[in-house]
C-alpha cells in the first residue's frame, strides 16, 4: 500500500497525514475550502518542523513533499485507502461516504473513518460497498500515541480488516486492537465513565479537584488525573462522547453530570478555552 487519502486536515486528519507521510506513503489530503487547506498545511508544517527540531525525523521538507493538499474529492480517485477525519456529524459523514464510493476507483480500496462515535455500519450502508468500510480510530496526538482501534462493522469483509491491520501495524508502526462497532469502542467506553465519576465526586463535594487528580497520579500511577485529562480532551468533546455512549446503552454511568453540562454552557471547555477544572 502506498497511496493514501485523508479527508479533513484538522487536529486528527493532519496527524494521520503526517504519520502516513513519515512512513513513506504518498498522501493526498482533501479539505473543504482553500482557507481550510492553508490552515491544514500550516498545521502540518508546524508539527513536522517540531519533529525535525527534536531530531525525530530527518527532513521536514522531505516529508512535506509527500503530502498534497487538495480541495476536490476527485483527487482521491486513485487511492488504495482513504481515511475520513471530518467533523463528527453523522449527516456530513454519510454524505461524504456516498461521494467517496462514486469517486474512489479501485474496488479493493479501503474506505475508513476515524469517527469516535458514529456507527461504522451507518457509513457502510451509505455506500454500495459496505464490505470495504471500516473504522480506523487513531488517538490524539496521532504522531505520539501508539494505539489504533480497528472497528469492522457486521458486514466489513475479513480481508479489509486484515489489510487495515497490516496498514496500521506494518506501515504506520502503530498497535491495533479489535473493537466492536459500538459507541465508545473499547477505550472511550472505559475512560469516559471514569472521567464522569471524577466529575460527580467533585460536584458532590466528596473531594476537591487537586486531591482527586493527585490520588490517581500518585496512587494508581496514572500520568494525569481524570479532571486534568477531561480538560485536555475538551469538556465539549467529553460531553459529546458521553452523550453518544448514553444514547447507545442508556446506562446512568454514561450520563453527563450537571456540572459538566453547566461548564460546557459557560464555555469552560478546558485547556483550549484557558479554563476548565483548572486555569491555564
Ligand atoms: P477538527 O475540527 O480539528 O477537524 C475537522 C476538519 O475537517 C476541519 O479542518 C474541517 O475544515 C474539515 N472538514 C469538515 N467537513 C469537511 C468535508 N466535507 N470535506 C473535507 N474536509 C472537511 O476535528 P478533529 O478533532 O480532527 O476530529 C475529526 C474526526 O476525528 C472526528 O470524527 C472526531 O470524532 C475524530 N476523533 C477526534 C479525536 C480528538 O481527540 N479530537 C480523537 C479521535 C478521533
Amino acid at each position: 500500500m502506498n497511496r493514501i487519502g485523508v479527508v479533513g486536515c484538522g487536529l486528527m486528519g493532519a496527524g494521520i497525514a503526517e504519520v502516513s507521510a513519515r512512513a513513506g506513503m504518498e498522501v493526498v489530503v482533501v479539505e473543504s475550502s482553500a482557507p481550510a487547506a492553508e490552515a491544514g498545511q500550516a498545521r502540518l508544517t508546524k508539527s513536522l518542523k517540531r519533529a525535525e527540531d527534536k531530531g525525530k525525523i530527518g527532513s521536514a521538507a522531505a516529508v512535506l513533499e509527500r503530502i498534497r493538499l487538495e480541495i476536490s474529492l476527485d483527487a482521491l480517485a486513485d487511492r488504495e485507502v482513504v481515511v475520513e477525519a471530518i467533523v463528527e456529524d453523522e449527516q456530513a459523514k454519510t454524505d461524504l461516504f456516498t461521494q467517496l464510493d462514486k469517486i474512489v476507483e479501485s474496488p479493493d480500496a479501503i474506505l475508513a473513518s476515524n469517527t469516535s462515535s458514529i456507527p461504522i455500519m451507518k457509513l457502510g450502508v451509505a455506500t454500495t460497498r459496505p464490505e470495504n468500510v471500516i473504522g480506523i480510530h487513531f488517538f490524539n496526538p496521532v504522531p505520539v500515541l501508539k494505539l489504533v482501534e480497528l472497528v469492522p462493522s457486521l458486514i466489513t469483509s475479513p480481508d479489509v480488516t486484515e489489510r487495515s491491520r497490516r496498514f496500521v501495524q506494518d506501515v504506520l508502526g502503530k498497535e491495533a486492537i479489535d473493537c466492536p462497532d459500538r459507541a465508545g469502542f473499547v477505550v472511550n467506553a472505559l475512560l469516559i465513565p471514569f472521567v464522569l465519576s471524577a466529575i460527580r465526586m467533585l460536584e458532590s463535594g466528596f473531594a476537591d479537584a487537586e486531591d482527586i487528580d493527585r490520588g490517581l497520579v500518585l496512587g494508581a500511577a496514572h500520568p494525569q488525573g481524570p479532571l486534568a485529562l477531561a480538560d485536555l480532551i475538551g469538556l465539549d468533546t467529553t460531553k459529546a462522547v458521553a452523550d453518544s455512549l448514553y444514547e447507545e446503552f442508556k446506562e446512568p454511568l454514561y450520563a453527563a453530570p450537571p456540572l459538566l453540562l453547566r461548564m460546557v454552557d459557560a464555555g469552560l471547555l478546558g485547556r483550549k478555552a484557558g479554563r476548565g477544572f483548572y486555569n491555564y
